[in-house]
């Protein structure tokens, strides 16, 4: 089972001003795929370093495998969650979000205006979501089969690649 952390970037979710309901929605997710746990969700403000920090800490001090993180990937002055990602990571994994943006263009011209970015940290997939829950529901369904591979890979607990599912 992979243990997952999920990461709300949102300075009004943050400060209490908005409810958070995309962070919920991932869980909420991956609640039906047995596959993963749900270790840990935080809210944080759209502030590099705190995403940052919390990022190093749940994949360094928790050992989480996945970080899937929601908001901050828009073209607002305080969007940075895709900078703050890649400064943590070591390896990009640029079919991830090409993927999703693949998949949620067919649904809405608006999906080329996404910044999200997917990185490796060590034993860490970290991926951003969309940051409204109408597109989690719509992308997240879409790439789970695949995120199972791709941990399988990354954690050693599959090497081929031989086999595809669909
Ligand atoms: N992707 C899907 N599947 N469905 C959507 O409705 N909205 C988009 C987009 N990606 C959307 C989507 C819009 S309107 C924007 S501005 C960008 O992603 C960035 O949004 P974000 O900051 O909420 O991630």
């Amino acid at each position: 089972m992979y243990q997952v952390g999920i990461i709300t970037a949102s300075d009004k979710g943050s400060s209490g001003q908005r409810e958070d309901l995309s962070g919920p929605a991932i869980r909420d997710i991956l609640s039906g795929h047995p596959e993963f746990e749900v270790k840990k969700m935080v809210i944080l403000p759209d502030e590099p370093e705190a995403l940052k920090g919390e990022m190093v800490r749940m994949s360094d001090e928790e050992g989480l495998h996945l970080i899937l993180t929601t908001g901050g990937t828009g073209f607002s002055k305080r969007d940075i969650t895709p900078e703050a990602t890649l400064e943590v990571c070591q390896r990009r994994v640029p079919g991830i979000p090409e993927a999703m943006r693949y998949y949620s263009l067919q649904i809405t011209p608006r999906a080329m205006l996404s910044r999200a970015e997917a990185g490796i940290r060590n034993n860490t997939l970290i991926i951003n979501m969309p940051g409204s829950p109408k597109a989690i529901r719509e992308v997240l369904e879409y790439i789970l089969p695949s995120l199972i591979h791709g941990l399988d890979i990354l954690t050693g607990s599959d090497s081929e690649c031989a086999t595809p599912t669909l």
